[in-house]
């Protein structure tokens, strides 16, 4: 008998979830410009770089291949969602892939903005501390939006997704 479940994500792709969901915590909820924020923001790039990499060479569902698709397939899923039969994903959903990878480059954009500022060009200027900013409180937006998708998904194919993203693992039918 097959089992009846199946193992989606793999411990690299979690570790590196919930490194990012503490990280970027305290990017928004600490002082900001100090020492640990700038060194935690380098950080978040190191993650990202690893994800990069893992996406190539990780396991199957973390691999860009398999979850990748364009806005097309994107907003055809968001329709089916409004018209309430979405059909169900093991790996990420066609929206939900391009939040993930909208928050990855959203992420890395914030923090190569940051690292702008305390470049001897940039220092002190007013526009990229505002870009700074801007990218910040977009993520921000994004990050409210993606959590909202991880709920709605979770009601709507009755299975905690926030719970897979802790064990790895989702039910196969
Ligand atoms: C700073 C906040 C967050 C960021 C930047 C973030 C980013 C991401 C990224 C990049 C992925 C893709 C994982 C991968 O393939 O490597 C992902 C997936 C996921 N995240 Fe988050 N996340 C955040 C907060 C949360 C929170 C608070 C929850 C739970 C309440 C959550 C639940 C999930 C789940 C369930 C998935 C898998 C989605 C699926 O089943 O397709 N995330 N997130
Ligand atoms: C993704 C990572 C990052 C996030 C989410 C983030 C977030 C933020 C936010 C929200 C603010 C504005 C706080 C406010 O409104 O007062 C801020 C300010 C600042 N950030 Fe970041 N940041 C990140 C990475 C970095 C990095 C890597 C550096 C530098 C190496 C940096 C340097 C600064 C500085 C110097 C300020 C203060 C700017 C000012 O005085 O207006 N940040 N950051």
């Amino acid at each position: 008998m097959r089992p009846a479940t199946v193992a989606v994500w793999d411990r690299a792709v979690r570790v590196f979830h919930w490194a990012l969901v503490g990280t970027m915590g305290y990017e928004f909820v600490a002082e900001a410009g100090t020492a640990w924020h700038e060194n935690l923001g380098y950080g978040l790039l190191g993650l990202l770089g690893f994800r990069l990499i893992w996406g190539f060479v990780g396991t199957r569902y973390a691999r860009f291949r398999q979850f990748v698709v364009g806005p097309r397939a994107a907003l055809a899923y968001v329709r089916a969602i409004k018209q309430g039969h979405p059909a169900r994903y093991i790996g990420h959903n066609p929206a939900g892939a391009v939040m993930v990878l909208g928050l990855m480059v959203m992420i890395a954009a914030t923090a190569g903005t940051g690292w702008a500022m305390t470049t001897d060009a940039l220092w002190g200027t007013a526009w990229i501390e505002i870009l700074h900013r801007v990218c910040a409180y977009a993520t921000l937006a994004m990050i409210v939006a993606h959590v909202g998708g991880v709920v709605l998904a979770s009601m709507q194919h009755r299975e905690n997704l926030v719970f897979a993203m802790i064990t790895g693992a989702k039910r196969r039918e």
